[in-house]
């Protein structure tokens, strides 16, 4: 069932089996979470059961949990072991121009996934790290750029995009959020999908 809105989303919650509803919870959703439209965006594009690579975990990670099987770098450990997620630990190093995860933790990372949300480390600390490692991740599933509607974010969306020499689109949510995505899965491949489902 495709989802447009966030009627189509609470119509959902309606037709989900109790078991799941019980689960779902759309104030998980915005704030410092991934904004609705966010949601419904990897909802629909994204194959259910498929893994996904999350740089940066919150409550928006257990509602994702219920569609795919999530994988959450994460440097805070209050933000460990909440959620339905296989948490990869990357405390923050400074590497001089820039601070990210220290990459000596990232050694562990799932070899398949089909989209990475770049949604972490938080904006004081700063995501541009993973412009400077993206070798440690497969650059041909499709990103997500979280929050681009800050400069700094906006500027990592446009960098990688110049770097792989690709595309990105950015999507406006009505909270005032953005997000840029690179590797869109096209129209084709979401019908081929379907057919093959
Ligand atoms: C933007 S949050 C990531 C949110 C996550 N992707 C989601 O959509 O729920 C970035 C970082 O902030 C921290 N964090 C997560 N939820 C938080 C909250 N509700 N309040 C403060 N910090 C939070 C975690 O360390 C996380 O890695």
């Amino acid at each position: 069932m495709k989802i447009r809105n966030w009627l189509g989303l609470s119509l959902l919650l309606l037709l989900t089996p109790l078991s799941k509803a019980k689960l779902f919870n759309p104030n998980a959703l915005g704030g410092w979470a991934i904004s609705k439209e966010l949601f419904m965006y990897i909802y629909n594009t994204v194959e259910h059961g498929k893994n996904i690579l999350e740089l940066g975990s919150g409550s928006a990670t257990q509602e994702l949990a219920q569609y795919f099987t999530m994988y959450s770098i994460e440097h805070n450990k209050i933000w460990l072991d909440k959620y339905e997620t296989t948490y990869i630990f990357a405390p923050i190093k400074n590497y001089g121009s820039y601070r990210w995860f220290n990459t000596v933790f990232l050694n562990k990372l799932p070899k398949d996934y089909d989209l990475i949300l770049i949604d972490g480390p938080p904006g004081p600390i700063g995501r541009y790290g993973f412009y400077h490692h993206l070798n440690l991740f497969n650059t041909n599933v499709t990103m997500i750029f979280d929050d681009v509607q800050r400069g700094a974010e906006l500027r990592l969306l446009k960098d990688v995009a110049r770097k792989l020499k690709k595309p990105y689109k950015i999507h406006y949510c009505k909270d005032g959020k953005r997000f840029g995505v690179i590797n869109a899965i096209s129209k084709d491949k979401k019908i081929a999908a379907l057919l093959l489902s």
